[in-house]
């Protein structure tokens, strides 16, 4: 690890951890410690030396020729490695089967999240906290408790992998690059998210207006929305597990936002306190990013005009997500 370089430290080594730290480690301006369990609390019958966490950390090591990039990977299960990390993302726990909702892996992802949290935070109390693991509106307050920092530093990724989504789509239906294609999707990260149609541009040219002139039929882009809202559901039930390629590479790019101060507006999952009239809940929304963590947060109810449609997709989604919270303090988690 280069004294210089910053530091990102990546909890759980699965599919999703592992792709951010190669997409972390490929920019080349972070070292990365990639955290996963001993094997002996993983695999029947543990490797005789090392682990799987080195057996990636190695792997991603290799690779850094061929891609050009200086920075080192770290696979290890001792929370001493991760000290002074600038970022920690929080990865670990189980994904989705198919016909499993985010949900369903509630109370074992708490349990995980709770305890990773409280490790690391320990090792690096000074990072900020990414949080991917599922159910993600609900885990953001799991880790908010744990790690006893201030909710500016704890922060959800959902909104950059759900964004992208719906942009991809967008831009194979219209014809256009992914990169003229600008949206965001808010809310929390279930079925009931809201991808915002209104705040929509192809080429800066509101979405609407495609549809208006006929390049987008209204079938099409109604079909692109629920698709969005079933992103992770259709993924699952393709691969047999959660995907990792867009989750992985969304919470690097979150994670860079933060390395570099890059000051993005990236939607984010954050503490609400009374934006959106919604109080002391994590939900989905567009945030200024920085090296303090969610710097700012913008309710769009009082920035922009919202369709009816949209701000009662955000009223359902926010009770979802409380409905959510609710079950975790019930079952003693929070
Ligand atoms: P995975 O099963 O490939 O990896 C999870 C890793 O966490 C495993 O290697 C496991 O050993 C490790 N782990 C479990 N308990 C641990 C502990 N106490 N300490 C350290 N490591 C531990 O799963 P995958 O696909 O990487 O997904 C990870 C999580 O991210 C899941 O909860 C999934 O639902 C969630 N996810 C969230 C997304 C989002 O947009 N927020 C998108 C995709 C996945
Ligand atoms: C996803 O959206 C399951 O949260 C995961 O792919």
């Amino acid at each position: 690890m280069a004294a210089g370089r910053k530091k990102v430290s990546v909890i759980g080594a699965g599919n999703v951890g592992a792709t951010a730290a190669f997409h972390v480690a490929k920019q080349g301006y972070a070292d990365v410690v990639l955290l996963d369990l001993p094997d002996d609390l993983t695999l029947e019958r543990p490797r005789k030396t090392g682990s799987m966490a080195q057996g990636k950390a190695l792997d991603l090591n290799q690779v850094s020729p061929i891609v050009g990039y200086d920075a080192r990977i770290r696979g290890t299960s001792d929370y001493g490695d991760t000290a002074g990390s600038d970022v920690v993302v929080i990865t670990s726990g189980r994904p989705r089967s198919p016909g499993m909702s985010r949900e369903d892996l509630l109370a074992v992802n708490a349990d995980i999240v709770q305890s990773v949290a409280a490790q690391a935070v320990a090792a690096s109390p000074d990072a900020v906290y990414i949080v991917v693991s599922n159910p993600l509106d609900a885990m953001c307050h799991v880790a908010l408790k744990a790690t006893g920092l201030p909710s500016q530093r704890v922060i959800g990724q959902a909104g950059v992998l759900d964004s992208t989504r719906y942009r991809n789509y967008i831009a194979a239906a219209v014809g256009v690059s992914v990169e003229d294609v600008q949206a965001y999707v808010l809310g929390g990260h279930g079925d009931q998210m809201v991808p915002v149609r209104s705040l929509t541009t192809v080429g800066g040219i509101p979405v609407q207006k495609w549809v208006d002139t006929g390049k987008l039929s209204a079938d099409e882009l109604q079909k692109i929305e629920d698709d969005t809202r079933q992103g992770g559901g259709i993924l699952t039930a393709l691969i047999g597990t959660s995907a990792w390629y867009a989750p992985g590479v969304a919470s690097a790019e979150m994670a860079e936002a933060v390395l570099l101060d890059r000051r993005r507006i990236l939607p984010c999952t954050v503490l609400l306190n009374g934006q959106y009239g919604i109080r002391d809940l994590y939900f989905g929304v567009p945030t200024l990013l920085s090296a303090k963590g969610a710097e700012e947060v913008y309710d769009l109810t009082q920035l922009v005009t919202l369709t009816e449609t949209e701000l009662a997709g955000i009223k359902e989604s926010a009770s979802k997500v409380q409905a959510t919270v609710d079950s975790l303090k019930s079952l003693g988690k929070l």
